[in-house]
């Protein structure tokens, strides 16, 4: 306390007395430390430095984290002997007595998470050998090193469920495991591993799932864990990872290898029950499973037959539904590969170097048409429903692209270069004509639903470009400039329920959208419009996001179509005219949500220009409707003249209710003259 400052002691000390003065000068009482519920027991974060006493019989479930206990020995526990459950997790526990233990012989999960255990680590060990029906142990954040972790797991026969992670173990050893053979689930994430002994997991003949994530692992070159269903290797530094051949399918299901150094697609031969295989973030350039070259896309004997392989490696994959390989440096997309990966649901090759989407990894001159184009394998059919492919460099889709993928329902194409061809430029139109600029046709392609073409340059949306594509779902943001006439949306009346058009400074011409049907969210921020396009008024919109544009006004006729509909609205960042807020009221009075309505201002175009929350805005600033005609001017200025005073009256007559002070009544007759200026 000595480093206390004066002052904040003192503040410390007040303090209490001060709350208690703001409560109504009563103390409340202080809780109770513990809080039961039948035969659970809660005492979390109760400030307890020793183990609390009078606890009731027959408690099954105990919760004694965040308290500040430091050791547990045989006189903490009496009349526990029911106890199945107990959280010691974020304690100072350095000090365990076997005999405390011996006490508890239905406990079936321990949880010691975030203790001081390496301190003792030799007697603590000793203590957990009479742990006999443990199930779940929850060691995490302990301080242990490899060397200590054998010990404490020595007799738990029964063990299932071990928790290591944020430890301090850097190898993994021989028979480490051996005194917990029926674990079934093993956290190591977050230690420093490095080094995996051969036979280290031998003795687990069931487990199940094992994270060795955020380790410093190099290579794992002969995995042999055949039983094992989930493996998180995420947050490694593999470079290499290869699989024992031989010996009998695996059982595996998840494999997470993202944050690594893979060069490559890793050598799979027996994955036959992987469903999920997540490689995103790592240096793959080539998915051909023998490369360590990377970059290398000339055409070579060699890499033909190894593609072959690697073909026989996906081949194994049937079951695969989620492949993510975001985050690589891939250059080349050969669909050829993904074929025989009949369940694939969705694919993510996002953040790619992709330029190209070809049949095979290298193609090869006996594949390209007379146009230079790769060819379609007829029989090239991927199952996969989802697909992206955003943050590469892809200035086109081949023509084959959508007929290779007949169930693809989505696919976010944003960050690329890609420019839509219109359904009358020829019918599908993939490279386009040599000398032209490649386009990508996107009409007619049957189940497609969700399209993003966000950020792709785009600067024209030709007649019909989306026609005959049932979209559900389009974005077009972020293409600056971009202009969308009248034609180019036809054909999604009667689909398109939502479209993002956002950040493209399009101005009122560039902006024409039919009526579309079905439209229930649209978002028109960041652009230049002063008008909403007409053809939206016969949309049923449900959210409408018009901030930042140059809007004076909102048509309150459109709007009080919407209303019915609307469920919120977005508009700060417009110049809308303070005196012509007709159409807000409108909005407030059907239960619109506004949810910036508090960055939204307004402004006074009568008296300089000022702007005004619009939120608080001022009625009374501005000119009533009457005050136009010339007659009731004079009659007013006469008023003024006469009395100054019964124009406060009248205001007060009119129910404004708000005795407004003498400078704020020449403001008012300022405007009002101003306002007269123009309009006389
Ligand atoms: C007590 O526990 C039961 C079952 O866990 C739960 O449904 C109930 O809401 C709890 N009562 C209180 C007061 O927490
Ligand atoms: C913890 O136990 C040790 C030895 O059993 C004892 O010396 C020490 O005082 C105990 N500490 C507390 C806080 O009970
Ligand atoms: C693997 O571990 C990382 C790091 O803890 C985590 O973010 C990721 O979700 C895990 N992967 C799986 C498939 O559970
Ligand atoms: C793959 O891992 C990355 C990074 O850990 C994560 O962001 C991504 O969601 C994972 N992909 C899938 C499909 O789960
Ligand atoms: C992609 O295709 C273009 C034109 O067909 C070609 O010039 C370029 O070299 C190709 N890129 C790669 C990586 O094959
Ligand atoms: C090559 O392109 C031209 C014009 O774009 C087209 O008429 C012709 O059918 C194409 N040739 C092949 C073999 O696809
Ligand atoms: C108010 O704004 C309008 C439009 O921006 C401008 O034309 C006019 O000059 C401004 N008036 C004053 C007094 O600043």
């Amino acid at each position: 306390m000595q480093s206390v400052p004066g002052a904040g002691c003192l503040l410390l000390c007040l303090l209490p007395a001060i709350l208690g003065a703001q409560a109504g000068g009563e103390v409340k009482p202080r809780p109770p430390p513990c809080q039961q519920n039948l035969t659970k027991v809660s005492c979390r974060a109760a400030g307890l430095h020793s183990f609390p006493e009078d606890l009731p019989q027959g408690v099954k479930h105990l919760d004694l984290s965040h308290n500040l206990l430091q050791n547990l020995s045989e006189g903490c526990l009496p009349a526990l002997g029911q106890l199945e459950h107990l959280d010691l997790r974020s304690n100072l526990l350095e000090a365990i007595s076997g005999p405390a233990l011996a006490q508890l012989p239905w406990l079936h999960s321990l949880l010691l998470g975030s203790n001081r255990l390496h301190q003792n680590y030799r007697d603590n060990a000793v203590a957990f050998s009479a742990l006999r029906s443990i199930e779940v142990l929850d060691l995490s954040a302990n301080g242990l090193e490899s060397h200590m972790v054998g010990g404490f797991l020595s007799g738990l026969t029964a063990l299932r469920v071990l928790h290591l992670p944020r430890n301090r173990l850097s190898q993994l050893p021989v028979g480490i495991f051996q005194g917990s053979p029926q674990l079934t689930e093993l956290d190591l994430s977050n230690n420093y591993i490095m080094d995996i002994e051969e036979g280290a997991f031998e003795a687990l003949r069931e487990l199940a799932v094992l994270n060795l994530a955020l380790n410093s692992l190099h290579c794992l070159s002969s995995f042999s864990l055949r039983q094992l269903q989930v493996l998180n290797l995420s947050h490694n530094a593999l470079e290499l990872f290869g699989w024992e051949e031989g010996r009998g399918p695996y059982l595996l299901q998840v494999l997470d290898l993202s944050h690594n150094r893979l060069l490559s697609f890793p050598q799979l031969p027996a994955a036959h029950r992987l469903v999920h295989l997540n490689l995103s973030h790592n240096s793959i350039t080539s998915l051909d499973p023998g490369s360590h070259h990377p970059a290398q896309f000339v055409l070579r004997y060699e890499e033909m037959v190894s593609f072959s392989t690697s073909l026989s490696t996906a081949a194994s994959l049937t079951r695969l539904a989620e492949l993510d390989l975001s985050y690589n440096c891939l250059q080349l997309l050969p669909l050829l590969f993904f074929r025989a990966m009949s369940s694939l649901f969705t694919l993510s090759v996002a953040m790619n170097c992709l330029q190209n989407i070809t049949m095979e990894l290298l193609s090869r001159d006996g594949d390209r048409d007379s146009n230079g184009t790769a060819v379609w394998q007829e029989d090239t059919v991927l199952s996969v429903r989802s697909m992206d492919l955003h943050g590469n460099a892809i200035r086109a889709l081949p023509h084959w692209f959508f007929d290779a993928l007949p169930q693809l329902e989505a696919i976010d194409l944003g960050s690329n270069s890609l420019q839509p061809c219109g359904s009358d430029m020829g019918g599908k139109s993939g490279g386009g004509s040599p000398e032209a600029e490649p386009c990508t046709a996107f009409h007619s392609i049957p189940h497609l639903q969700h399209l993003s073409l966000r950020r792709n340059s785009l600067t024209q949306l030709p007649p019909h470009t989306f026609s005959r594509t049932p979209l559900l779902s389009l974005d077009l943001s972020e293409n600056r400039g971009l202009a969308v006439p009248w034609a180019a949306l036809e054909g999604l009346e009667h689909s398109l329920q939502q479209l993002w058009l956002r950040g493209n400074h399009m101005d009122n011409s560039r902006a024409e959208i039919p009526c579309l049907g079905e439209l229930r969210v649209l978002d028109l921020s960041g652009n230049r419009l002063s008008l909403l396009p007409t053809g939206l008024f016969c949309s049923p919109l449900q959210t409408l996001d018009v901030s930042g544009n140059e809007l004076p006004v909102l048509p309150e006729q459109a709007l009080m179509g919407w209303t019915r509909s609307l469920r919120a609205l977005c508009l700060a960042e417009n110049p809308f005219q303070c005196c012509e807020l007709g159409w807000l009221d409108a909005l407030q009075a059907a239960g619109v949500q506004l949810p910036d309505l508090h960055r939204a201002r307004c402004i006074h175009h009568s008296i300089t220009n000022r702007t005004a929350p619009l939120s608080s805005r001022l009625p009374w600033l501005c000119p009533q409707p009457w005050a136009g005609s010339s007659v009731l001017v004079l009659a007013a200025l006469l008023g003024v003249l006469l009395c100054a005073g019964c124009r406060v009256c009248r205001l007060r007559g009119q129910g404004v209710g708000i005795l407004l002070p003498q400078p704020q009544t020449e403001r008012v007759a300022e405007g009002g003259a101003a306002h007269s200026d123009t309009k006389v």
